[in-house]
């Protein structure tokens, strides 16, 4: 008997057919089973086991001090809940950069103890040996430019990229070099519309951006700053779809209320 649900799976051919017929690409990040499991059921095409989860699942300051093995362990929890959505993983900051062997390593590391479908990485053409390497396994890898966030303390600041024609130009060589170098897609972070919109059009890999404009094959947020679960992020890409700092609020002080004064639980929430 087989244990795969009968539903047809989003693959990174799939995301290619959907750039070539014009359907935007939808992602979200997500980093445990119970969210995926409604990520999964609402439709999402591609869910990223971002390292952003540094940040909104640990509350680190940055995407550096994640680790490996805490990457693994979002991810296996993400893929366990998932029938149809393709899972890709962050390589977290210090296991690609090195060399490429063990950038290998660290990808295989991942696909074999979470059961992922792709990796991301951060960067162009100065980790084109690594993208090599992985893709030469069978990995399918997906790149990422613009605003890298584990380069944070090289650019200082989280503000738009490549708005200078010189850092402009820089991209698009490292776009052409990792579709050239067989990633299956792109995320563009934080840089100008239009030159996430020339990006999309010059390279025949889908584009998904996050605070790039509509001109790409398809959108990224994180899952909690689109939920609302943290008040104090709010910049101009972000659109909130939800208030969930604002009801977990109330629901949480109205649980607190309702064990003082010993309303809860009432006659039929005992046995
Ligand atoms: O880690 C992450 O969540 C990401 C997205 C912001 C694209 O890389």
């Amino acid at each position: 008997m087989s244990v795969h649900k009968n539903v047809k799976k989003v693959t990174t051919h799939t995301l290619q057919e959907m750039k070539n017929s014009g359907q935007k690409i939808a992602m979200l990040t997500g980093y445990d089973f119970s969210t995926a499991k409604i990520l999964d059921a609402s439709g999402i095409d591609v869910i990223l086991v971002g390292d952003s989860a540094s940040n909104v699942m640990a509350g680190h300051e940055t995407t550096l001090p994640i680790t490996l093995d805490q990457m693994i362990y979002h991810a296996s929890s993400v893929v366990r809940a998932v029938d149809r959505a393709l899972v890709v993983v962050d390589m977290p900051f210090g296991t690609y950069q090195g060399n490429s062997k063990e950038a290998l390593s660290s990808a295989i590391r991942i696909m074999k103890l979470s059961g992922a479908h792709a990796v991301k990485m951060e960067g162009g053409q100065e980790i084109i040996e690594s993208i090599n390497r992985i893709l030469t396994a069978g990995i399918p890898v997906m790149g990422h430019l613009g605003l890298t966030p584990q380069s944070i303390y090289k650019f200082g600041t989280y503000v738009v990229r490549a708005k200078e024609d010189e850092e402009a130009e820089r991209l698009i060589e490292d776009a052409k070099a990792l579709e050239n170098a067989g990633c299956f897609a792109i995320v563009l972070e934080k840089i100008p519309a239009n030159l996430a919109t020339r990006v999309a059009q010059m390279v025949t890999i889908p584009v998904i951006g996050i605070g790039a404009g509509s001109g790409v094959d398809g959108q990224v947020l994180v899952v909690h700053d689109m939920l609302g679960i943290n008040n104090e992020f709010s910049p101009r890409f972000l659109r909130k779809y939800a208030d969930l700092h604002e009801q977990m609020t109330s629901a949480f002080q109205n649980y607190i209320a309702d064990v003082k004064s010993g309303s809860f639980p009432n006659e039929s929430e005992q046995y």
